[in-house]
Parts: C-alpha cells; sequence; structure tokens
C-alpha cells in the first residue's frame, strides 16, 4: 500500500488501452472493455481501502461516438451488465455514484438504470465515484455557461465551478491516465486546472493496486504550488 500517509483526496482516471490489451491477445476489443471493467472494480476497492474520498473515472467520451458500431453497443452493454450486477454491493460499500455526461443520446433503460443507480446509493458517504459515461470536457463548460445564462447570472469563474457537472466534489488532486498516451483526450478541462498528471504505460486492464500505489507515491513526491514560489509552500509546511 501506498507508504506515505496523503493519500490524495480526489483522484480521476482516463481509463485507456483496453483495446490494445484485446489485440495483443488476439480478442476482439470488446473483451479488453470487459477485463476493463474488472480492473475498474478493483480499483474501486483499492480507492476505498486507501482512504480515497472521491474517484472519477473516464469511461465513454462524447467522441468514442466515432468507433464501429459494434463496439460503441458493445460498451453500452457492459455498462448496463455491470450496473445490474454492481450497484447493490457498491451501495453495501458506503460507494456514492453519479454519472458525469450528457445523456439525451442514450437509450431510457440506460438512463434508467443511472437514476436507480444513484438514488440507491445517495445516502452513502464512504467513496463517491462518479463514472464520466458520454462525456467531454467542453460540452461540460458550454453546458455550464448555458446555465449561468439561463439563471441571470454573470460568467465568473467562481460561478461556473457551481454549476460544472462535478460541482459537489473539489477539484481532482491527481488525474492518472494509463496506456501511455499524455494527453486528456478532452477529460475534465475545467477541473484540472492544477491537477497532478500522472501517466502509466500500463494498459488499463493491468493497472492494478500496486500500480495505484506507485501512483500515489509519485504524487507524494510533487510539490504543489498553486502559483506560490517553493520557498512560501516550504515556510507554510513547516509551522
Ligand atoms: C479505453 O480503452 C476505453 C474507452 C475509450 C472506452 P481504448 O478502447 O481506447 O483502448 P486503446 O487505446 O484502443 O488501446
Ligand atoms: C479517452 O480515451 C476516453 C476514455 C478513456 C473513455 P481514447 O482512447 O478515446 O482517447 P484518444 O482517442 O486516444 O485521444
Ligand atoms: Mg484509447
Amino acid at each position: 500500500m501506498a507508504t506515505d500517509s496523503r493519500v490524495p483526496n480526489h483522484i480521476a482516471i482516463v481509463m485507456d488501452g483496453n483495446g490494445r490489451w484485446a489485440n495483443r491477445r488476439f480478442l476482439p476489443r470488446v473483451a479488453g472493455h470487459k477485463q476493463g471493467v474488472d480492473a475498474l472494480h478493483e480499483c474501486v476497492k483499492a480507492c476505498a481501502e486507501r482512504g480515497v474520498k472521491v474517484l472519477t473515472v473516464f469511461a465513454f467520451s462524447s467522441e468514442n461516438w466515432e468507433r464501429p458500431a459494434d463496439e460503441v453497443s458493445g460498451l453500452m452493454e457492459l455498462l448496463a451488465k455491470a450496473l445490474a450486477r454492481e450497484v447493490a454491493q457498491l451501495s453495501k460499500d458506503g460507494v456514492q455514484i453519479h454519472f458525469i455526461g450528457e445523456r439525451d443520446s442514450l437509450s431510457d433503460s440506460l438512463k434508467r438504470g443511472f437514476e436507480q443507480a444513484e438514488t440507491a446509493t445517495a445516502h452513502n458517504s464512504k467513496l463517491i465515484f462518479n463514472i464520466c459515461f458520454n462525456y467531454g470536457g467542453r460540452w461540460d463548460i458550454a453546458q455550464a455557461a448555458a446555465k449561468l445564462v439561463a439563471k441571470g447570472l454573470s460568467i465568473t469563474a467562481a460561478n461556473m465551478s457551481l454549476v460544472m457537472s462535478l460541482a459537489h466534489v473539489a477539484d481532482p488532486d491527481l488525474v492518472i491516465r494509463t496506456g501511455g498516451e499524455q494527453r486528456l483526450s478532452n477529460f475534465l478541462l475545467w477541473q484540472t486546472a492544477y491537477s497532478e498528471l500522472y501517466f502509466s504505460d500500463k494498459l488499463w486492464p493491468d493497472f492494478d493496486a500496486s500500480a495505484l500505489d506507485e501512483a500515489i507515491d509519485e504524487f507524494n513526491q510533487r510539490e504543489r504550488r498553486f502559483g506560490k514560489t517553493s520557498e512560501q509552500i516550504q515556510s507554510k509546511s513547516t509551522v
């Protein structure tokens, strides 16, 4: 387990590399996504055990609709099955589930599944688990601005933060991306202004609890300055 007692309050993850994991085994891409669900199951457990308060994962981007139709429908099916299978246990484990993203273009049954999962777990408080599905960071910023306009409020950074899709949690402390790519791919563009970024070459299905600990250990080596000088940070931490 991570050696330092400073566990990030909020970890956000771009779970990338499922397709390559499957390709390497001469399996269909959907088999990689299936294995990715198992990795996510372990990751939720590991985060709860380590005292992480918020876990946000990128499960399907607004751009992922561009993939082959059978992969898109396979992903929708996997999610529906995972919801049916996992929500009761997650609720028992104290997990509060939120689905983040644009819902209008999703099937009625998936929308119902999202609402049921959110209602069934709303009272929990051990771990807040945000699943970004049909999510895009630009969509998030645009929907927040539209909300402010509709309310007749001015578009200030403070007001925007109140209506962004993750307004119920503090910004991510640590963003992990697996699969070797070093980009955000339209993930939390607004909320990652001061997040520490960590890139792992491991493919998502191979990202286990010890890989999570390595990321947390690396996070603990970073000095978060938020625009200040190192001296200012050092003098504050020794008081
Ligand atoms: C991430 O894995 C999962 C989703 C985008 C749904 P990929 O499917 O992007 O895996 P690679 O990048 O092709 O290996
Ligand atoms: C980002 O991965 C989206 C998710 C993990 C859900 P992608 O595989 O879609 O990102 P790009 O296309 O390589 O940027
Ligand atoms: Mg990818």
